[in-house]
């Protein structure tokens, strides 16, 4: 009691005591007796310690009480609340982790954006209207819409013959990056395209995809060839006039091989292009082989290759056996598009960001080699998204195979093997070990989306 008059005391003098009975305690001191009892009982809770120590006194209660009987229910039953709150903790746990996740993906958004430059500052705090800086002219107006179909009672369900509007699909991003789309979109409607492969790739890195050109014809290599036929196309380096070399450093397949920018992967000949996917190691480099032997005898059918195959072998060996996989590619710095063309093999032009242009659940298998977005590593909430979206186009039962991903020593445990249960795929088999460089990892896994 005299505790509980201390806390009223702020100075003054404290009012004449006055007898109370021992219920009658202040407010006070009720709510600190009531903080700390809820407290202890959420300390209780979450570190488990509850159900553990309701499991220890039950032979005590047994004995002090006749109908023991009724009280053990009740002590079942206030287990089985407690069991409830224990796993409702862990799934806010869970969830405190993802809006951790995003929190600190907004915060490198701010951050980037307090070392944007002024033009860019101006442009996201216009806001208003379409956020466009200026007025949208020429081509950009048009690609950007709306655009509009006539319709009529055979095509819809306006039966007036008046017109309805569409819009094209363009990434709203774009509004961002006005100057480089506005460089992007002066061509000549009905003439010829400019080469400009690495501001295309700029810009679609910058969140504006797909691209608003619509209205140019990208040039034919002079001199251009018909392709060798298959399966004799699939690892014959193709004729250097199958490419406009404009937008490159390199003129001709034989300075791309030299050069060491994807490690060798245009050399079809010789070394490592020629073994990859043939010999499993038992360790990081798995067989495709191995790999498919882990679904039924020609269940694995369609599939797609994520980043690392930037040459188009990956889909060349799953040819062989009957599979059609489809090359996610990018074409900075080197034309990996026309290249995989030429194998006689499908590229679709996707970066790390790009929501899958796939259905759901309609692949056999995902392949992802390196770090999934054929540049540097995707990480963090990014990674999350992309793995998501692997889940989302896998059928039920579809593989994934992550072949040697790189990480830190660190996010294998930390990141990367919570964050592949969270998106719901089971591990198959699941190795790791040194990269070549210090402190680097990496991880080759086999993974399924589960049946049901
Ligand atoms: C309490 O639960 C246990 C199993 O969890 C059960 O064996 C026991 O019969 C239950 N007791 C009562 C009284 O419900
Ligand atoms: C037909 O389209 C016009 C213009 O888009 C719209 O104003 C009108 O309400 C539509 N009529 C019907 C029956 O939907
Ligand atoms: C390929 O291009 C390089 C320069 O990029 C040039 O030096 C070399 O002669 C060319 N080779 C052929 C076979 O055209
Ligand atoms: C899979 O089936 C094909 C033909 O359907 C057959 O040639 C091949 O040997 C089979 N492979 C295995 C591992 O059974
Ligand atoms: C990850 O955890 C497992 C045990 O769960 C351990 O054997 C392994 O060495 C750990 N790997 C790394 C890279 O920390």
């Amino acid at each position: 009691m005299e505790a509980a008059d201390l806390l009223h005391g702020n100075g003054k003098k404290p009012p004449p005591p006055r007898r109370r009975r021992w219920w009658q305690c202040s407010t006070t001191a009720v709510t600190l007796l009531m903080f700390l009892l809820t407290n202890t009982v959420s300390i209780v809770v979450s570190s488990g310690a509850g159900p553990a120590l309701l499991r220890r006194y039950r032979p005590a209660t047994i004995r002090l009480w006749d109908g023991s009987a009724a009280l053990l229910a009740d002590l079942n039953a206030t287990q089985a609340v407690l069991d409830a709150s224990r796993a409702e903790l862990a799934g806010l746990y869970a969830r405190v982790g993802t809006a951790n996740e995003l929190l600190r993906t907004l915060l490198d958004a701010m951050a980037a954006r307090d070392g944007a430059t002024e033009q860019q500052r101006e442009l996201l705090a216009a806001g208003g209207g379409d956020g466009w800086k200026r007025e949208l002219a020429g081509e950009l107006k048009l690609a950007v819409g709306p655009l509009h179909l006539l319709t009529n009672a055979r095509h819809g369900r306006n039966a007036t013959g008046d017109e309805a509007a569409v819009f094209p699909t363009l990434g709203h991003a774009c509004v961002r990056v006005q100057d480089d789309l506005e460089r992007y979109m002066a061509y000549t409607p009905g003439g010829e395209c400019p080469a400009d492969e690495a501001l295309a790739h700029r810009l679609m890195l910058s969140g504006c995809e797909p691209l608003p050109r619509r209205r140019c014809r990208p040039p034919s290599p002079k001199g251009y060839a018909h392709p060798l036929p298959l399966p004799g196309s699939l690892w014959a380096t193709p004729p250097d006039t199958s490419v406009v070399w404009d937008a490159y450093p390199c003129k001709n397949y034989s300075c791309l091989q030299a050069s060491s920018s994807c490690d060798g992967c245009f050399d079809l000949r010789r070394g490592r292009e020629k073994a990859r996917w043939a010999r499993d190691d038992g360790a990081l480099s798995y067989s495709i082989a191995a790999v498919l032997a882990a679904r039924p005898n020609g269940t694995v059918r369609v599939g797609l290759d994520l980043g690392g195959g930037a040459s188009g072998t990956f889909a060349a060996r799953m040819l062989e056996r009957g599979v059609t996989v489809v090359t996610a590619a990018v074409s900075a710095g080197a034309p990996l598009n026309s290249f995989i063309a030429s194998r006689g093999l499908v590229s679709v032009h996707v970066s790390a960001a790009h929501r899958l242009p796939f259905f759901d659940r309609t692949l056999d298998i995902v392949h992802a080699a390196g770090g999934l977005g054929g540049g540097p590593a995707v990480t963090g909430v990014m990674l999350e998204f992309a793995l998501f979206d692997v889940y989302r186009v896998l059928r039920p039962g579809g593989l994934f195979w992550l072949d040697h991903f790189p990480c830190s020593h660190a996010q294998v445990n930390a990141t990367l093997a919570p964050m592949l249960g969270r998106v719901g795929l089971k591990k198959l088999r699941w190795n790791t070990g040194r990269g070549k460089e210090k402190n680097q990892w990496h991880i080759s896994a086999l993974l399924e989306k589960p049946m049901a």
